[in-house]
Order: structure tokens, then sequence, then C-alpha cells
């Protein structure tokens, strides 16, 4: 069994840690029903420390009539009783830690489930009104929403009450959006930090962190026009700033879900009392090219440089498409609004692709996320249209596919019935007829395998100065190909061109994503770590 090294323990772990995210509907089945459970996390905890993960980010574990996904949280201090119990999840933080391996929370501050208190008693007409985003609507008998704002799952933002008020909400109707310029709902979100920092969380992520603070007028969006009236606005940094406050008391850290395109406002976030880190975003969505790469890497670093923040570098999530199949593609970037059903998709291409990016990300300065079936090379699923449950697919009148095809119930083992996800009942969402083939325990034996990959990488990331947060130098190179030495002599070359590149003064290979050629060059759509 792995033992804690100094990297996990050190106070500035998060700089430089690979941080593995659970999705616990998904992950495994502890009791058999059919939906992933903290029973089965605590289970395969062996599995995530031979992996070798410095900590596990949980997409939201509370409870929650799953509108989406969990995204809707009914007690943001009680577990969800599908997953498990409060006690569990303490015991899985205790038994994490023991391993070496911190616990980060999914803290969702933007809007509450239709199933929560403070909802309930706003739709009572209690004071909590207030809490939330009422108004009348335009028109003659107020019959077209407050304005125009879309949710981003499609649809308008408002939903008409049948006292005739509308209320706001960015995301699907059961996710009323709070509001932020009342002074309990920050409260509440500090209390609601306390409440898992002193359980022992690690850290805390903050979903959708840049959309908690309205124009009170609510005025229409207006293309170019600034400020946009909910997306960054400057008044979240308050906010971000008595979180750190309380983040500091704890020795907790911050990573934010914060979508933005422009690097400045961006890095802001990032400042010394505000957020540790955020999820870099453009390098996931970055399609497969060297000159793209490069310019992707060079803008984070650029931009974290002078908010003293270490990057992170994220090629997927409960959101996106699974890397192996993106990268399989004609276009190999990522965008919400260009997914549709029935993109033809060149797995192998991909998966050869995905084991060079896993490299490549490995080596660049930062901290790394690890999406759960990642490290398996889990192709995005296609899921029959009468199985689909994610609100984006409903909300965009059923064009785009939405994001359960890369939830999909990990498979464990070959030969287990549901591929050793769980036992007696059929996963929430169905697996494909191909998924046994990528069960854990075939892999875990097998040399060649995504699995062995990931761990022998993790393992290398580790035990090897130089890598995780520091500096990066780019090294001459022909066109296509990346080339940059981190720490003492350590050199990552990822070959995008078409022809084979020579790999010339090294003293040694530490780990290739797949073989070189016949005269020891590093093929198209491969990468190596060397020391020179
Ligand atoms: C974030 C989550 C996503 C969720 C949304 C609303 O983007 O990652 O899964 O649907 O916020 O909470």
């Amino acid at each position: 069994m792995a033992q804690p090294t100094p990297a996990r323990t050190h106070h500035d772990w998060w700089r430089s840690a690979v941080i593995y995210q659970v999705y616990v509907r998904s992950f495994a089945d502890g009791d058999g029903d059919g939906t992933g459970d903290l029973a089965g996390v605590r289970a395969r905890l062996p599995y995530l420390a031979e992996l070798g993960v410095d900590a596990l980010w949980f997409s939201p574990w509370y409870q929650s009539p799953m509108k989406d996904g969990g995204y809707d949280v009914a007690d943001y201090r009680a577990i969800d009783p599908a997953f498990g119990t409060l006690a569990e999840a303490e015991k899985l933080i205790a038994e994490a830690q023991q391993l070496g391996i911190r616990t980060i929370v999914d803290i969702v501050p933007n809007h509450v489930s239709d199933q929560h208190p403070w909802w309930r008693a706003a739709l009572a007409g209690g004071p909590e009104r207030e809490l939330f985003h009422f108004r009348p609507g335009r028109g003659d008998h107020g019959e077209l929403p407050p304005n125009g704002w879309r949710s981003e799952f499609g649809g308008p933002a408002w939903t008409r009450l049948p006292d005739g008020d509308w209320y706001l909400h960015l995301f699907a109707p059961e996710q009323p959006d709070l509001n932020w310029a009342h002074p309990a709902v920050r409260q509440e979100h500090e209390e609601i930090l306390r409440f898992w920092f002193e359980r022992g969380v690690a850290g805390v992520r903050i979903d959708s962190a840049a959309l908690l603070v309205k124009d009170p007028r609510l005025p229409d969006f207006v293309e170019g026009r600034d400020p946009h009236p909910y997306v960054d606005r400057d008044e979240l940094h308050e906010v971000y700033r008595s979180w750190r406050a309380v983040a500091d008391e704890y020795g907790g850290v911050f990573v934010g879900e914060v979508w933005l395109p422009d690097s400045e406002r961006f890095a802001r976030y990032l400042r010394p009392d505000e957020l540790h880190t955020a999820f870099n975003f453009s390098f996931l969505a970055c399609p497969w090219d060297a000159g793209r790469l490069r310019a992707s890497i060079d803008e984070t670093l650029a931009e974290h440089a002078p908010v003293g923040a270490p990057a992170t570098w994220v090629l997927c999530n409960h959101d996106v498409t699974r890397t192996v199949t993106r990268y399989g593609r004609e276009d190999t970037g990522f965008d919400f609004a260009t997914k549709v059903f029935g993109t033809p998709t060149d797995l192998a291409l991909g998966t050869r692709r995905a084991r060079a990016a896993a490299l490549l990300s490995l080596a660049l300065p930062g901290a790394v996320y690890v999406y759960q079936g990642e490290e398996l090379g889990l192709p995005e699923a296609d899921i029959p249209r009468d199985r689909i449950q994610d609100p984006m697919h409903f909300r965009s009148g059923g064009t785009d596919p939405g994001r359960d095809g890369c939830r999909v119930p990990l498979p464990w083992a070959a030969k287990a019935p549901y591929a050793g996800f769980g036992s007696h009942q059929e996963p929430w969402l169905p697996q494909p007829a191909h998924w046994p083939g990528y069960a854990a325990d075939l892999q875990a034996d097998d040399p060649g395998s995504m699995l062995t990959l990931y761990r022998e990488a993790i393992r290398i990331r580790r035990d090897t100065p130089g890598f995780g947060d520091g500096p990066l130098t780019w090294l001459p190179s022909p066109e296509g190909v990346l080339a940059f030495a981190r720490g003492d002599g350590l050199v990552c070359v990822v070959n995008l061109a078409d022809t084979p590149t020579e790999l010339d003064g090294h003293s040694r290979i530490l780990l290739t994503s797949g073989p070189l050629d016949d005269q020891g060059r590093l093929p198209r759509d491969t990468a190596v770590w060397l020391l020179g």
C-alpha cells in the first residue's frame, strides 16, 4: 500500500496535487441497488491509493432530489440517503486521510433545490422570499418573463408561479437562484463551509462560482455591454474574500468553477486573499493541436504568475465529453454549443491522443484533475434516448445529447454483473455492451492499459522532484512537437505532427504513452518523459 509522502502532507500540497473527481452516483455501488454510494467509495479507497492521487473531489453528495445529478441541494449538511449517512461520510474522510488522501467537497452556492426548506418557506409566502429573485412579469398581464435571460441549460431563466410572480433560475426550474445581496445567504454559506471544514475536509470546490451575484436591477443582457448582469460581477470578490478568511482558519483550500474567456478577469479570483485555484477550462476546451495547446499553456502560466496561484490542468469532468471520444473526432475542442448526437469518432486515435495528453498535463506546472474513468480510458457512452436523465438534454428540446454519456457507472470487474459496478440491480444509467472491456481488473495487470499508464505517471510524478508547481522552459522543437523542461533535467515531448520525431540527448526514458518506432523515434500522437 502506498505510504503518505512529503508531497501529500506539505501545507502547499494543493499547488502540485493530483486530484481525482468522484461522481458518487456512478463510482461504485456498495449495496447493489444500482446507484453508487459512500460504501462503494470506501471499498475502493485502496484502488485510489494505488492510483496515487493526493485528494478526492466529491461532486455533491448531499440530500437532493437529483434533478441535476445532485447540483440541486435540499440539505447541505446531510448526505443523500441513496449515498449513505453523514456518519459514513465522516468515516470516509478519516479513512482516506489515513491513506494520505485529502477530501474536497463541492458547494453549490448559486442555487438550491426546490426541495430546500428556504424555497418551500418562500413558496408558502414567508420572509424567505427575500432569499430568492421573485419579480412580477412584463406585459399587460405579467405574462412575459421579467427579462430575457436564458437558462444555462436552454430556455428562459424564469418560471412563473401560480400566484403570478416569476422566479429566476439560471439552471433548471428545480434550481431557484439565491439572492446573494441578502446577508442571510452569505451567513448560511459561511456556516456550511465551517460545517465541512470541521468534519476534516481539506478543500471546497465552488460550483458556478462566477454567477452568484446579479445586478439588482436585473437588466437585459446586451452583447458587449459591461458589466454583465450576472456573470463575473465585481461584488463576488468581496464574497470570496470573506470565504477565504473562513478557509484560512482551517487551512482549507478552494477550487473555483470559473468559466471566463477573459484571462485577466479570471485571474482576479486567484488573488492571494481569494480562491487558491480555479479550473483551467481553456486547456480543457483546447483542440489537439500543438500551436493551440502551447498558446493555451503559455496564456495559463502568464495569467497565474502575477497573482502567484498555481495553474490547474483538466482534460474532462462530469459536464464535458470524455477525452478519448473528443480527441477521436474531427473537432477535438470542446464546446457545449456544438454537441450533437451521432458524431463520428475514431476511438483508437482518441485513445492514443488521450494517453499523450495524460503525460502532457501531468508534466505541466501546477495541479492536475483526473475525472473518474479517465484513468480507464472510458469513452463517452451513447445513452438510449429514453434513458437520458440530464436536464440539459430536455431543455435543449432534445437536440443536445446532454452529459449522461460521461456519467455512466464505472466498470470494475469484467466478468461480474454490470461490470462489477453493483450486483443485483441495473445501474441508474445503462452501461454500453463494450463496458466490461474497460474494467479496472482487466487493466490492472496489463502493462499497456490506460490504468497502468496513469498509475506509472502519477508514481513517477510523485517520486521525481521537478514535477508539479515550478517553472517550465520550452525547448526548441520541430513544428507540431511540444517539448519542455521541468526541474533538473526532466523533459516532456509530445508529438502532434504527422511524422515521427527524433529524441536526442537524453540519458533515460522515464515513461512513454506508446511505443517508440524501430529507430527510437517518437511517433505521432505520442508523448514521452525523459531525463536529460
Ligand atoms: C456546474 C456543474 C454542473 C451543474 C451546474 C449547476 O456547472 O458542474 O454539473 O449542472 O453547475 O449547478
